[in-house]
């Protein structure tokens, strides 16, 4: 499914139709959203609406040194994740390098809300029942969303 966003608030409306909608599908494993796209496409942006929905007060970066960031969530109406993991796997050079990182225990919790930049180098760990968000420039302040299951 493909939406056009016209602008960064936009992308909030989306990020909460989103993880509502994983939140109700029962699953054995961690909620995915593996976000797709090239440099400045709008992923961390998409992030952070996502993290201002989910409640989470502290700093959504592009995670330079970091690669992987754990937020615990509140109580928040029809979410029933506890954490929200955001990963860049922008700089690991090697899938095994995710596994160091504990990703695998992550991914196994349906606890977990998992949000990935850059999923091409973490496919394999990622469950096959996620969403992907295919972020495309259109303008300055517009982006096409792919949306696929
Ligand atoms: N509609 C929009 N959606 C998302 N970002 C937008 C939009 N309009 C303008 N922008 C701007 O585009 C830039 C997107 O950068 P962002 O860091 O989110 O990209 P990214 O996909 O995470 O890139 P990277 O691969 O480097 O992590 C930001 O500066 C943001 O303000
Ligand atoms: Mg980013």
């Amino acid at each position: 499914m493909k939406t056009l966003i016209k602008n960064e608030k936009e992308l909030e409306k989306v990020a909460k139709e989103l993880v509502l909608k994983l939140s109700q599908k029962e699953l054995k494993h961690a909620g995915v959203l593996a976000l797709y796209g090239e440099l400045g496409a709008g992923k961390t942006t998409f992030t952070k609406e996502l993290a201002q929905f989910l409640k989470i007060e502290e700093n959504i970066s592009s995670p330079t040194f970091v690669i992987l960031k754990t937020f615990d969530l509140g109580e928040i109406e029809n979410i029933k994740f506890k954490k929200m993991i955001h990963i860049d796997t922008y700089r690991l050079d090697l899938p095994e390098e995710l596994e160091r990182l504990g990703f695998l225990d992550l991914v196994n919790d349906p606890e977990n809300l998992i949000v990935v930049e850059w999923p091409e180098i973490a496919e394999q760990f990622l469950p096959k029942d996620r969403i992907n968000i295919k972020f495309n420039f259109v303008d300055n302040t517009s982006r096409e969303l792919d949306i696929s299951e």
